[in-house]
């Protein structure tokens, strides 16, 4: 693990991560507004496992040394730090028109599935679902990072990142983290349910200090309404993307605090994504089912195979149907995939997911649920165990 950890590290110093100075930070602003909670007094370092105060015993031991060059957080002194207002992540005059949540499976099926349920043997999936459950409650040294992206937009990356986030939160005690790096205009803190948004990672990368406890952090994320924390990219307008360094530089300090970052990246192969592809301690890759979606995920992990230490053995692709009419054959093109050593989940069509707006997981379809569960299994597997 040492030695992934120092590979880990020289990769981020070959890309040239850091160049800032404790000392050209100045004060962070208060964090107060509807997402900020108060701010201890004390200032003193605290040894992670203290700061963990929402994390129960027993569970993940997420530490990282204080000498993690990028918690020097780099600072252009001509930037005034100021605290941004919160900002509402659906208009006001948009957000009644919303419409009511609808369950992801039909009603036909729902009483189906509870007819059958009376009469079946439970016992297999019993066992499946605790499997599943002690890959996802794995405790962890250091906090893992698992970076999702796509070859195209709009294929359900911010979708599976926040099934991710939610997944993970449900079932680990210590903090998850869901973190948006993608450019402005990302509809993450919409998929995550929160009302707005106001600190920022651009903001995050320049109030970070080695200092801060983990209560002083989460000052400036917004709480995720089932729990766990959200870091968006931007505000909702359109602006300057998230630039590589502000990703590193979130990412690495970020990981001290949490046990699971699930990364909502941009679309392939813009640059952040990439750096973010080769950092994370594993992948998701969402593929369309279409076969020019699959096709082209195929030359993204085609690519992952030419880059060192086994990234495809880190890598699990959510194959997602976003339609009800998709007709490619589920099989062959799960196997087409599998051919490059990944691991393979089915995401299926889903009623609720296809709405938009918020996520309600008490609404999602039943294998929908299945799925995001088994895929965060995989990830995290991979995550703790491959690289
Ligand atoms: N499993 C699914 N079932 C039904 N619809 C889905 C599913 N996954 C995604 N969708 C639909 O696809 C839309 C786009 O998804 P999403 O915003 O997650 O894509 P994205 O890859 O993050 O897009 P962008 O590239 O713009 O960031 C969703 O609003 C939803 O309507
Ligand atoms: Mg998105």
């Amino acid at each position: 693990m040492a030695q992934r950890e120092d590979w880990q590290q020289d990769v981020l110093r070959q890309l040239g991560q850091y160049d800032g100075s404790d000392e050209a930070a100045g004060p962070a602003p208060e964090p107060t507004g509807p997402t900020a909670r108060p701010r201890p007094t004390h200032s003193a370092p605290t040894p992670p496992e203290a700061a963990r105060s929402t994390a129960s015993p027993g569970s993940a031991q997420v530490s990282a040394p204080s000498s993690d060059p990028a918690v020097r957080t780099p600072r252009d002194p001509r930037l005034p730090l100021h605290a941004p207002e919160s900002v509402p992540t659906v208009d006001p005059r948009l957000a009644h028109a919303l419409g009511r949540p609808q369950h992801g499976d039909s009603v036909t099926r729902r009483t189906g599935r509870a007819l059958r349920g009376l009469a079946a043997s439970a016992s297999r999936d019993v066992a499946e679902e605790t499997r599943l459950a002690q890959e996802l409650q794995q405790p962890v040294t250091t906090g893992r990072v698992i970076a999702v992206t796509s070859i195209r937009g709009g294929v359900g990356k911010s979708t599976v990142s926040a099934l991710l986030g939610r997944t993970f939160n449900h079932y680990r005690h210590d903090p998850v983290l869901t973190l948006e790096a993608d450019t402005a205009l990302g509809t993450l803190p919409v998929r995550m349910g929160a009302a707005s948004v106001r600190w920022t990672c651009a903001d995050i990368a320049r109030i970070l200090t080695p200092a801060m406890q983990l209560t002083d952090v989460t000052g400036y994320l917004v709480p995720v309404a089932d729990g766990g924390w959200l870091l968006p990219a931007s505000q909702g307008r359109v602006g300057a993307p998230m630039d590589v360094r502000t990703y590193r530089t979130v990412t690495l300090a970020l990981r001290r605090y949490f046990a699971v970052t699930v990364v909502d990246c941009e679309t392939l192969p813009g640059d952040v994504a990439r750096t973010a592809m080769d950092t994370a301690h594993a992948r998701v890759v969402v593929a369309p089912m279409t076969a020019e979606g699959v096709n082209g995920t195929r030359q993204v992990l085609d690519w992952l195979a030419q880059l060192p230490h086994s990234a495809l053995a880190g890598t699990v692709v959510a194959l997602s149907a976003n339609s009800p009419d998709t007709t490619l054959d589920e099989k062959t093109a799960a196997a087409h995939l599998r051919e490059t050593g990944v691991s393979v989940v089915r995401l299926p069509y889903d009623r609720h997911l296809a709405q938009g707006g918020p996520i309600h997981t008490s609404v999602l379809g039943r294998a929908t649920r299945d799925a995001a569960v088994r895929l965060a299994a995989e990830a995290m597997h991979r995550a703790v165990r491959v690289r």
